[in-house]
């Protein structure tokens, strides 16, 4: 199973500004919530501050060069971590931002993306990748007041 990316991206791959998110989807919320819950969710440092706490029934697993107060666990070495478990049997979500994505994304079977109609300024963007390596699945699509979106999920050929 190895590395699935779990992101909500605007047209442009829009992710965040100012150290939050930029669509607020309830529904995508909880297909996160769902997605990632009883599984290992790996996160960079600034990410793991937009939070108000730990991600609950999940190990949070925090990426800072320095140590971070309570995560489940702070990891230093990405290169080592992706070695170490790229093989492993369980699906470990990377649920960013931006930094931590593009390190992942070479190593990921799986992007669950929610692609969203619209666009918006924003300070921090998922990396592009090459779509015709992966099948695209739509598992849903859905509107949230204006926003419409769709939940994909790109599986690597
Ligand atoms: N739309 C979405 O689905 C989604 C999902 C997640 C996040 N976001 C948004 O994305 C933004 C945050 O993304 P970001 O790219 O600015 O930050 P980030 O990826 O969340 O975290 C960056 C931090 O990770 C650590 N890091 C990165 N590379 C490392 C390495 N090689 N070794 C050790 N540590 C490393 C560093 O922490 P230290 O500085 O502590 O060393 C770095 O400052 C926010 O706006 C957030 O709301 C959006």
């Amino acid at each position: 199973m190895s590395f699935s990316l779990i992101a909500a991206i605007g047209k442009n791959g829009e992710l965040g500004k100012n150290g939050e998110l930029i669509f607020h989807i309830k529904e995508d919320m909880q297909f996160f919530r769902e997605t990632t819950t009883g599984h290992k969710v790996v996160m960079g440092r600034k990410t793991w501050e937009s939070f108000p706490g730990k991600l609950k029934d999940r190990e949070n697993i925090v990426i800072s060069r320095s140590e971070v107060k309570g995560a489940d666990k702070t990891i230093h070495d990405i290169d080592k971590f992706i070695t170490e478990n790229e093989n492993t049997d369980e699906e470990i979500f990377i649920i960013g931002g931006g930094q931590i994505y593009e390190a992942f994304l070479p190593h990921a079977k799986t992007l669950y993306l929610t692609e969203i109609d619209a666009t918006s300024d924003a300070d921090t963007y998922f990396p592009t990748f090459d779509k015709s390596k992966y099948d695209k699945e739509i598992i849903k699509k859905g509107q949230s007041h204006d926003l419409i979106y769709a939940f994909a999920k790109y599986s690597l050929k």
